[in-house]
């Protein structure tokens, strides 16, 4: 099955989750669009009364146009379940996000939440992280911070658009994308990241998720209960 059915059949499973009453927050990306999808028609044909709180702008508006009450983070006392994606996740699951931009919002809104789930299509599990790492960094002193970045022999690289200028996240900051081979220690990495001067946050998600929600190549999801 290709990656996008996986996708689809993961992203609507994760809708099934989702209780009455409950404050939801609302991953990024082309997985979580099947979500919001699906919990927009279990919104509008079940009279499911939830709230949603926003991992992006984009996520916002596509969940406010099916209907999903929006609240900011700070208007909620606390989210009671997130569902969100990831770029890779690892067999001790630690993840990278941050692929569609989203990763300082989506951070901040997983920490705030009671659970955190996350669903991927199959190809997004591996052994160890192995793909470029997304760091969002303050604009202001960048150019220096991408020095200090390659002098650490973390290969960046900058965010660029179509146009080719920096791509600007939701906080209006610049991203650098760091190529490692190997992320052996990914608690390691972003003790050293975050206190790099100028990063805002980084990619790696370590401690965070408790249920992964995987879309299988014989039309089927696994759901893996990590704690
Ligand atoms: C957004 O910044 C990311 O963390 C996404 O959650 C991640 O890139 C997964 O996206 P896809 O579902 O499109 O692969």
């Amino acid at each position: 099955m290709s990656q996008d059915l996986q996708k689809i059949i993961a992203g609507r499973r994760a809708a099934e989750f989702v209780k009455n009453g409950m404050v939801v927050g609302i991953g990024s990306g082309s997985t979580i669009a099947h979500f919001i999808e699906a919990l927009g028609e279990r919104v509008a044909n079940e009279q499911l009364n939830i709230v949603g709180v926003a991992t992006s702008e984009k996520t916002r508006r596509n969940a406010a146009q099916l209907g999903i009450p929006m609240y900011n983070v700070d208007d909620i006392d606390k989210i009671d379940l997130t569902i969100d994606g990831a770029d890779q996740i690892s067999d001790d699951f630690s993840a990278i996000k941050g692929g569609g931009a989203a990763l300082l919002w989506e951070k901040i809104v997983a920490f705030n939440s009671r659970e955190n789930i996350w669903v991927v299509d199959a190809s997004k599990r591996v052994d160890k992280l192995n793909q470029y790492l997304p760091v969002e960094v303050i604009p202001y002193g960048s150019d220096q911070l991408f020095k200090r970045f390659t002098a650490s022999g973390f290969h960046p690289t900058w965010r660029l658009d179509q146009n080719g200028n920096p791509v600007r996240t939701d906080s209006a900051n610049f991203l650098i994308d760091l190529h490692l081979p190997i992320i052996e220690n990914p608690r390691e990495l972003g003790d050293e990241l975050i206190k790099m001067v100028g990063v805002v946050e980084h990619g790696l998600f370590t401690d965070v998720v408790n249920h992964v929600i995987v879309g299988t190549d014989d039309h089927s999801v696994n759901v893996i209960d990590v704690k």
